[in-house]
């Protein structure tokens, strides 16, 4: 028997209701695989908690995560109307994906059959993109401040930050990635037009890690043509590496391309697992549909199937990847953002049904 120990974090708006989903599906993946469990343990550090307490999380959160001794973390939306978002994600998600050394940020962006695209011509060109986003500096390095505030000399600095050693980490995982995974063609995504200094050194070292897999393709994209080329011709592109705020925004564009903010996974990785890796749909907590068991719960399954894969459960996911693609395929039932009436407990049933059809054992002929 084989135990993973999950810390599950409902947090805020959506997100209660995409976990409850997302812990349905691996209660009948314990179901249907009588050698794992998932011992969860659920934290409920979000925004709620800030009302109470005045922080997101207590002021030894992390160590106490750390001491949990957990295999990975799985996180719903952070973010409520009610507190200003820096506070919430510097609070919390953002302490964690510095605090824990979740260097990369994993987003595949695949156009699933069933799924529509708003491309008028999707269906001559297929979708499948993964984006390998630098996760912990960058211009998300929490570094810069204000002075003089409200005055007319005041100054705002965000400062952006690239060090050797995280750059050239994500560029090893991103072509590492792209061997073990047969992508063709890894796009180095820049700004060196402009900005001589960082995006420079950024490309510096993606030839220098390049340099080190003589066999793998690679091209290069400023990062605004980059949103040109996903609309225009997405089948030539298939993995690429961007710094964290280029990332982000390419990832959400990627979302739209492939259906649906609804179905879009991430895994936060440290991939020497040091520290426990975060997975998280990358959709928002959605105020405004909460409580109405409407919500796509799939990015959030989707990002449980991206964990297995990560903690080497490879069967287990690649049952799971069949469930989700199976139901979305089938059209049977859909949640609103997909054009359907269906609940996000539908859904939820669909997919494990679906999972149950997955794990049979092949009949003998
Ligand atoms: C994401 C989100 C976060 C980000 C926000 C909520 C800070 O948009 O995971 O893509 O920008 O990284
Ligand atoms: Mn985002």
């Amino acid at each position: 028997m084989k135990t993973i120990h999950l810390a599950v974090f409902p947090a805020d708006g959506i997100g209660p209701e995409v976990i409850a989903a997302s812990r349905q599906v691996l209660r009948k993946l314990e179901q249907l695989h009588a050698g794992v469990r998932f011992e969860c343990r659920e934290f409920d550090w979000s925004s709620a908690y800030y009302h109470q307490t005045g922080a997101m999380m207590p002021p030894d959160g992390l160590q106490q995560l750390e001491a949990g001794g957990f295999d990975a973390i799985l996180m719903g939306p952070v973010g409520s109307p009610t507190i200003p978002d820096h506070i919430t994600l510097w609070g919390l998600l953002l302490a964690i994906r510095q605090g824990f050394d979740q260097y990369v940020n994993l987003r595949p962006m695949r156009l699933l059959p069933g799924v529509a695209s708003p491309l008028r011509n999707a269906a001559q060109h297929p979708i499948n993109m993964v984006c390998v986003r630098e996760n912990s500096e960058g211009e998300y390095a929490g570094v810069g401040g204000r002075v003089h505030q409200g005055k007319a000399r005041e100054v705002a600095l965000q400062t952006t930050v690239f060090t050797r050693s995280i750059t050239e980490r994500v560029m090893r995982f991103a072509f590492d990635y792209a061997q073990q995974h047969g992508h063709q063609l890894v796009t180095n995504v820049t700004k060196s037009n402009s900005m001589q200094y960082n995006m420079v050194f950024w490309d510096e070292v993606f030839e220098q890690v390049a340099a080190q897999y003589p066999a793998q393709a690679t091209d290069q994209q400023l990062v605004d043509s980059m949103t040109a080329r996903m609309v225009s011709q997405p089948e030539t592109v298939e993995l690429f590496v961007a710094s964290n705020l280029f990332g982000d925004i390419l990832s959400d564009l990627g979302a739209a391309l492939t259906g649906s903010m609804g179905l879009a996974p991430s895994a936060n990785l440290n991939p020497e697992r040091q520290y426990p890796s975060l997975f998280q749909a990358i959709h928002g907590s959605a105020f405004s549909l909460v409580g109405k068991n409407v919500a796509n719960p799939i990015a959030s399954i989707w990002s449980v199937q991206l964990m297995l894969a990560f903690l080497g459960e490879t069967e287990l996911a690649a049952q799971l990847m069949v469930a989700i693609e199976t139901v979305l395929r089938e059209q049977r039932v859909r949640t609103p953002d997909l054009g359907g009436r269906n609940s996000t407990t539908d859904m939820t049933e669909a997919v494990c049904q679906a999972l149950e059809a997955a794990s049979a054992p092949a009949r003998p002929r």
